[in-house]
């Protein structure tokens, strides 16, 4: 009977120090198996006197119950944890976002896309041209002549092409439009453009947009007033704005349009030269050539047009003072406008 007892104590010590499902089913062969500790136990019952096996019979099926009974208990706890470890370790979470960063736009593609929403919603249309232009339709149906200074090779790109160049402003684009389309017009023209120029406000490609309006009352106050409500929008401000007298080819009367500084708040500085005042557009009265140009009768029709510098007008909405940063493509710099 001590022996039961210190096997019982013996099973319950191992018992407690078994880590899985596979330790519990050795100790269950160990005590329970055709050569374990009970059956050795049942065989030895032979050697006693005979009225004393019934009583030890008796204590060794207790004892196989109680160890039965024990492993059982305890195989329930070990499936149970080791259900748990699993699912744990298999969790996917499908409430958390992936843990990818999604991209931006870049800011020159932010402030086209606002100059060009608030056109649409004073009712222009988009119209696009070509970046490798006619020759024709930079210069000459813009009336500017073949001797002008802007066409000299040290402002245009030509290419290997006879009569073709990189446009050097989104201004063929009217051409092409009045070309195409008969009176009423109203459209702008967004796009890159192409000059030999490099330095820290002028970069060799830039993007424009240009401005067109044609129809039989079109006036400079007209204009006047378009461009004004155009450029408190895209500030979000009531600037100061001025008409200034200007020459193009392809417009007369023409103007160049500034806004009070919008770094310095006319007080002067570095990015205004101390004038208090910025350039931002050109713009003019549709030159009567050039509606004859693009066959369009200048006794019946008249029209206004502009262009701006789209790097120009991010960087003062922006705040930024070196045209390079736009191409540079570091993430650190064009992540900031999202
Ligand atoms: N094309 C001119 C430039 O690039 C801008 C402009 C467009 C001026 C339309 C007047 C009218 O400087």
């Amino acid at each position: 009977m001590r022996e039961l007892s210190r096997i019982r104590e013996e099973f319950l010590k191992e018992l407690s120090r078994v880590r899985d499902l596979k330790e519990l089913r050795e100790l269950r062969s160990r005590y329970l198996g055709p050569k374990g500790v009970i059956k050795e136990l049942l065989k030895r019952i032979k050697e006693l006197p005979k009225e004393e096996r019934p009583a030890f019979g008796q204590l060794v099926n207790e004892l196989k119950e109680f160890v039965e009974e024990n492993l059982k208990k305890r195989e329930e706890e070990l499936s149970r944890e080791e259900l748990e470890r699993k699912l744990r370790s298999e969790w996917v979470e499908l409430t958390v976002p992936p843990g990818r960063s999604l991209g931006a736009l870049h800011p020159v593609t932010i402030v086209l896309n606002r100059i060009v929403d608030i056109f649409k919603s004073m009712g222009f249309e988009v119209e696009e041209g070509p970046e490798v232009e006619r020759e024709d339709y930079n210069f000459d149906m813009l009336n500017i002549p073949p001797e002008h200074p802007a066409r000299d090779m040290q402002d245009t790109f030509y290419v290997n092409k006879e009569g073709y160049l990189l446009r050097t402003h989104t201004s063929p684009v009217q051409i092409r439009t009045m070309l195409k389309k008969k009176p009423p017009i109203q459209m702008v023209a967004p796009g890159k453009v192409y000059r030999r120029d490099d330095d820290p406000t002028h970069s060799p490609m830039f993007h424009q947009v240009e401005g067109l309006v044609v129809n039989e009352w079109a006036n400079f106050r007209h204009m006047k007033h378009v461009l004004e409500s155009f450029l408190r929008t895209f500030f979000g401000k009531d600037l100061p704005v001025r008409f200034r007298a200007s020459y193009f080819p392809f417009t007369e009367p023409s103007a160049e349009v500034d806004i009070g500084c919008v770094i310095c708040e006319q007080r002067g500085c570095r990015v205004c030269k101390g004038t208090g005042w910025l350039e931002v557009l050109g713009c003019g009265m549709v030159h009567p050539k050039v509606l004859e140009n693009c066959g369009i009768d200048p006794e019946i029709y008249q029209g206004f047009a502009f262009g701006m510098g789209v790097e120009r007008l991010a960087m003062l909405l922006f705040g930024i003072d070196n045209i390079k940063l736009f191409y540079e493509n570091d993430l650190r710099f064009i992540k900031q406008f999202v």
